[in-house]
């Protein structure tokens, strides 16, 4: 054992014993009610997201596209770890307005006009993304983007559901 070893072992012991008993990692981790966003704090029963009214096969429709969006961000994560730019352009692509489904409103209220808005916005955010990555060629930027898009997502996801219409 080298001497710079010795002295690390030697070290962490003394780290270790500077710790009261009691430690564990979770506390050192702010309680979850602090991580998880308020909608998700009730019992895990409970669905208390706004229900948007939707078709049958609007929902085939919107669900696809949803499943689309994880496989472009799977493609643009695998793009830029291997640092291959275009292929993160193309992948961002997919899920701009190409993807756009535009779905007629059946109950035009407050939700789903707000759903509608938001769905939207992320389409065009996305392209907002490839014009800025052609432009740049800045993946970290890229990434910082798609992280401010993808709070969109979740925010979609906490706060609706797809209903099914009566009719
Ligand atoms: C405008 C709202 C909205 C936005 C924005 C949104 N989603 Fe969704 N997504 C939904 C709803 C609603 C469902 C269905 C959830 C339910 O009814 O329980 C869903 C379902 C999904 C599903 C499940 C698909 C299936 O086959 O069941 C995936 C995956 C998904 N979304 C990914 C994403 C990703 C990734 C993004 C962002 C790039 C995103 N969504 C943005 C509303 C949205």
């Amino acid at each position: 054992m080298t001497k710079h070893i010795k002295q690390g072992l030697v070290l962490a012991a003394s780290l270790l014993a500077v710790l009261p008993a009691h430690f564990t990692l979770a506390q050192t981790l702010p309680p979850v009610t602090q991580i998880l966003p308020p909608t998700a704090q009730t019992s895990p029963d409970d669905d208390n997201r706004r229900g948007i009214s939707t078709r049958p096969n609007e929902r085939v429709r919107i669900l696809t596209n949803m499943r689309k969006y994880l496989v472009g961000l799977q493609w643009v994560t695998e793009a830029l770890a291997r640092d291959d730019m275009q292929a993160a352009i193309a992948a961002v692509r997919t899920m701009g307005a190409v993807n756009l489904y535009d779905i007629k409103l059946m109950f035009p209220n407050k939700a789903s006009v707000e759903f509608h808005n938001l769905a939207f916005e992320v389409h065009s955010d996305f392209d907002a993304i490839a014009r800025d990555a052609e432009a740049k060629k800045d993946p970290k930027l890229m990434l910082a983007q798609i992280g401010t898009v993808m709070k969109k997502c979740t925010h979609c996801h906490e706060t609706y559901r797809l209903q099914d219409s009566a009719h």
